[in-house]
């Protein structure tokens, strides 16, 4: 992308959880922005966000919307992605998608900044977006791979209602509200109860009985390493947590870890935050990832069976890290070529 000194911006799903999210994180790292056009569906028109002081009206999401454009942030779901990111492209615009519309497409990279931000430059007009689950643990598993191969990685996570967007958090909160109240939980956006509970996660299960939660992490892990050889499993999980997912991690390593070397490595890494304090039993906690930048990054320890295997345990903020924020790093780094 050509450099200015400000850029036109659209945010495509504005009024999303992770749209919103986009807008603050825009402001907070200050970026240069010129123009700012926030789209959405036609039932939020005329709703206003405030940026950088001055006031902004939602419009409606259109084929003609990016006249102009040169950045569109988009996270308005796979199905908007895939019908409005050929127009964005085609107005010369490059498109940075959160959903998983692009994310398997060979001719579109997907980029974590702190792992491949060489592949941004490959763009052909869209750029996507991780996963959340894959983002928040790639961060620090990739840290580590970096000094000591990972033959395997093992995850289980414990996914945020925020994940699935702005009306499942109030779906959870509204829930907690009816049955503190005596009355009956209202299921609308998940297919269970989630306050109160947990579920195995709400994406479509496989043949192979994944789901496709845990297949994205299989499959997004060996795209943005570019190595199929590194072996991922996990099994995904929403729980009751209203923002930031957590997962657990069980790495298989080529030389046996030292505990007191990764911590090292965590804390010197760009985008993590270690948390892990075995006397007071204090390690990563969503409640405590919540609006945060870095991954929380504790609970390390060698595996009592197998001197190569290590576990850790994370919680990263998935509508920063898992979305917004990762979205707008791609952009920084875009404008700075
Ligand atoms: P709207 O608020 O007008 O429905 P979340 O993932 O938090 O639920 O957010 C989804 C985002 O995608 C919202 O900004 C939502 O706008 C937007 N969106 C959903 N459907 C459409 C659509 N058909 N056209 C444009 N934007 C859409």
């Amino acid at each position: 992308m050509k450099k200015k000194s400000a850029y036109n911006v659209a945010i495509m799903g504005a009024t999303g959880a992770v749209g919103e999210e986009m807008l603050k994180i825009l402001e907070e790292r200050k970026f240069p922005v010129a123009e700012l056009r926030l789209l959405a569906s036609a039932r939020s028109v005329g709703r206003k966000y405030s940026f950088k002081g001055k006031t902004y009206t939602v419009a409606e999401l259109k084929e003609d919307s990016f006249d102009g454009i040169d950045i569109v942030l988009a996270s308005a779901g796979g199905s908007i992605s895939k019908k409005f990111a050929p127009f964005a492209v085609k107005a010369g615009a490059v498109v940075i998608d959160n959903t998983s519309a692009f994310r398997m497409d060979a001719k579109v990279p997907l980029v974590i900044p702190e792992i491949n931000p060489q592949d941004i430059q490959k763009h052909q007009g869209i750029i996507a977006n991780p996963n959340c689950s894959t983002i928040i643990m790639l961060v620090p598993v990739f840290a580590i791979h970096r000094k000591n191969r990972v033959k395997k990685a093992i995850i289980s996570t414990y996914q945020a209602a925020s994940g699935a967007g702005a009306k499942a958090m109030k779906e959870l909160e509204n829930q907690a509200r009816d049955i503190l109240g005596g009355k009956p939980a209202k299921k609308e956006i998940f297919p269970h109860q989630i306050a109160f509970n947990l579920f195995s996660h709400n994406s479509s299960v496989q043949a192979s009985g994944y789901n496709e939660e845990e297949v994205k992490m299989t499959k997004e892990t060996h795209k943005i390493l570019h190595d199929d050889k590194i072996k991922v499993t996990a099994t995904c999980v929403r729980v009751p947590v209203y923002r930031a997912h957590s997962e657990s991690i069980y790495l298989e390593l080529t030389r046996k870890p030292d505990v007191s070397d990764i911590r090292k490595i965590i804390s010197r890494s760009a985008g993590l935050k270690l948390v892990d304090d075995r006397q007071n039993n204090y390690f990563p906690m969503p409640i405590e990832a919540s609006g945060k930048d870095d991954v929380l990054v504790g609970r390390l320890r060698t595996d009592a069976s197998d001197p190569h295997g290590l576990w850790l345990f994370v919680a990263g903020d998935q509508i920063r890290k898992g979305a917004a924020l990762n979205a707008v790093q791609i952009a920084e780094i875009l404008c700075q070529k």
